[in-house]
């Protein structure tokens, strides 16, 4: 099916506990977003997803969690106090303030309709400033940061030093970042809070060209791996009047949003720009030292950045289905198992007291291993749907043969295909086919 427009998706995420407006009870804060049960479970399920790839399985990369308040110090050597910004333009006649490289038409008002009535455009910097102690003067600047490499790049030397890692290593990170975005909008796509993941790979110079191209291809199949659709996501090389002030060159991971291609994940050579501008204005040595070849230089650096939040939209996005099942619409969720929020819905087909005291047995087998719910509302045939509606990938029905024979029935999401399995052999079929 095509891709759901914008509303489907906003509607279903506010309707079933994805995702619901920030601060609605007072009307809402535009940009800002809370995740609700399912959509915790959703972020939850994608960090562990990139952890376990990006760190766990690998004997080269760790993970660290710096703060997010760091030296105000950071962030002028990091070039973000001069460079960070995006040119904003004022329409003269609406007084609404845009971002130039995002509009349509650089002549044209999108908001009133007026041509030619932008002011110049000037750098309007996008971190978001705040004042550390009682007293709000330029010595108590700092910033809510916004990105989490530069958290790696001044941990660089502890974290080589105590891991002993040896060139070339990674160092990845989750967690929140910040950006004073002009227009933030389409739900959770661009925010003023989001999560970032991102791993800074050090490697010698000479053989940065091969890593970019290594972390092109891990980072895309790690989206195709949790099965997003290959005709809706892509690389793109960025033009060189795209490239951000510390990279050499940059490629985006981008995915068919419902308003077209964007930004999924950038991928860039950021040289050895940051260890060195934070070697030289620290005074801390910050060049490996090679003892074979008995040389001291600075590595250079293979940033995969990917975005918790925005990829959270766009597994949503890929995942949204609509079908029929039995002559009736359904809407699925097809969404990985991996990904998806809940793993299995335990549904006693009556709640007579015998079958509930059955469901609350394997409810409490199943808990230990999975996120579960256990659902007792309503026919079976509205269960399954809203377990479908939210991508659950297996329901197990607890009828009144169960009492007769220990077995419960499994519903495979996709398919609706049923299969009957012994209690007693349930953690096991489930494990096989969670994968
Ligand atoms: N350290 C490099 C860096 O931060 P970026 O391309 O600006 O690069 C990386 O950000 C990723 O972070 C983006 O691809 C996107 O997924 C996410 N991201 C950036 N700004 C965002 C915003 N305002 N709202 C939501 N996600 C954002």
């Amino acid at each position: 099916m095509p891709a759901p427009d914008l509303d489907t998706i906003v509607n279903l995420s506010k309707r079933r506990g994805f995702v619901f407006p920030a601060s609605e009870i007072y009307g809402g804060l535009r940009s800002s977003w809370d995740y609700g049960h399912l959509g915790a479970e959703l972020l939850r399920n994608l960090r562990e997803a990139w952890w376990s790839a990006m760190v766990r399985e690998r004997d080269d990369i760790v993970g660290i969690d710096s703060a997010i308040i760091q030296s105000r110090q950071v962030w002028v050597t990091s070039g973000h106090e001069a460079n960070f910004s995006d040119p904003l333009v004022e329409c003269t006649n609406c007084h609404h303030r845009f971002r130039l490289d995002k509009l349509d038409d650089p002549n044209t008002c999108p908001d009133c309709g007026e041509r030619g009535t932008f002011t110049e455009p000037r750098p309007f910097n996008l971190m978001l400033k705040t004042y550390l102690g009682p007293i709000d003067d330029e010595s108590a600047i700092a910033y809510l940061r916004p990105e989490t490499a530069q958290g790696i790049f001044i941990n660089y030397e502890n974290v080589r030093r105590t891991a002993r890692m040896k060139l070339p290593f990674g160092i990845a990170q989750i967690g929140k970042s910040f950006r004073n975005e002009i227009t933030p909008g389409q739900f959770v796509f661009r925010t003023r809070e989001f999560e970032q993941m991102e791993m800074e790979f050090f490697c010698r110079p000479e053989e940065a060209e091969q890593w970019h191209r290594f972390w092109l291809d891990a980072r895309l199949q790690w989206y195709l791996d949790l099965g997003m659709d290959p005709e809706r996501v892509r690389l793109r090389a960025h033009e060189r009047s795209e490239l951000a002030h510390y990279a050499a060159a940059t490629s985006d991971v981008e995915y068919r949003f419902p308003w077209g291609w964007d930004e999924l994940e950038g991928i860039a050579n950021r040289t050895d720009f940051d260890l060195k501008a934070h070697s030289e204005a620290s005074g801390v040595d910050l060049r490996f030292y090679d003892q074979d070849a008995d040389e001291r230089f600075y590595p250079y650096v293979i940033e995969p950045a990917a975005g918790v939040t925005r990829s959270a939209f766009a597994f949503l996005i890929d995942a949204y289905d609509e079908d029929e099942l039995a002559g009736e619409k359904r809407v699925v969720l097809r969404l990985h198992p991996r990904l998806a929020p809940i793993k299995v819905a335990v549904l006693p087909l009556s709640k007579k007291d015998e079958l509930v005291a059955v469901t609350e047995e394997v409810a409490a087998t199943l808990r230990r291993r999975w996120m579960i719910e256990v659902d007792v509302t309503q026919s079976i045939g509205r269960r399954y749907r809203r377990q479908d509606e939210v991508g659950t990938p297996f329901c197990v029905t607890i009828d009144f043969d169960t009492l007769n024979d220990r077995a419960v029935t499994i519903r495979e999401r996709d398919t609706a295909t049923q299969v009957r399995v012994p209690i007693a052999e349930l953690v096991e079929h489930l494990t096989v086919a969670l994968g």
